[in-house]
């Protein structure tokens, strides 16, 4: 279930990402502001309850959120992506997931996992800007469902077909969120065009 988040505002500020003489500062600026224009399409559909409002004139009907949210950045590049989504959920609690890519087979290596309590009960949305082989994402929504997680969506800034077709084979009921999706994987699994390292560009490294 994949969408692209064609929208003329975010589709401007990856072109901005993509260009390889964006200095680190604009990369995280301009990171947090796509994140946040995100919300609204990958929170769409979370269910709400209703509550009783009390206006200064009257008592109105309102809503809130049913369940409470989780943000499950996968590290190192999730966190570069988190604070537009905080912005915007300001009372999500954060879920960390420690997975380096080993750069000669290309697979995650688990080297941390810390939740909230009661995943079951959440909203989980796992965060990582870059999807290009699906395995780290994969390894997170595997680790996610290990720990009681049923409700679970996944964005991304550019998401490559490979890595796609992955994630739709191996969890295909999950909702995966993009702002672009390119065109391939080179022999490095870096996405062709993406936006190269994006971990390195956020941090500076
Ligand atoms: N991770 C990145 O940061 N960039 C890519 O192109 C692929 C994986």
């Amino acid at each position: 279930m994949l969408e692209v988040i064609d929208h003329p505002v975010i589709q401007t500020e990856l072109s901005g990402l993509r260009d390889r003489d964006c200095p680190s500062r604009e990369f995280r600026a301009r990171v947090r502001r796509v994140a946040s224009l995100m919300v609204p399409a990958v929170t769409a559909g979370l269910e709400t309850r209703p509550i009783a409002c009390e206006t200064p004139l009257e008592v109105t009907s309102g809503v809130e959120l049913a369940r409470p949210v989780v943000l499950a950045p996968i590290l190192r590049a999730g966190i570069g992506f988190l604070d537009g989504f905080l912005d915007l959920l300001p009372d999500a609690s954060i879920a960390h997931i420690g997975l380096a890519r080993n750069e000669e087979t290309l697979q995650p290596e688990p080297y941390y996992f810390k939740t909230p309590p009661d995943l079951g009960d959440a909203e989980v949305i796992v965060l990582d800007p870059m999807l290009a082989t699906g395995g780290s994402v994969s390894e997170a929504i595997r680790q996610l469902r290990d720990s009681g997680a049923t409700r679970l969506r996944f964005a991304c800034l550019v998401a490559a077909p490979e890595g796609v077709k992955a994630i739709e084979s191996e969890h295909p009921d999950l909702p995966i969120f993009t702002a672009a999706l390119d065109r391939c994987l080179n022999a490095k699994g870096y996405i062709l065009p993406g936006l190269g390292d994006a971990g390195d560009r956020i941090f500076g490294t």
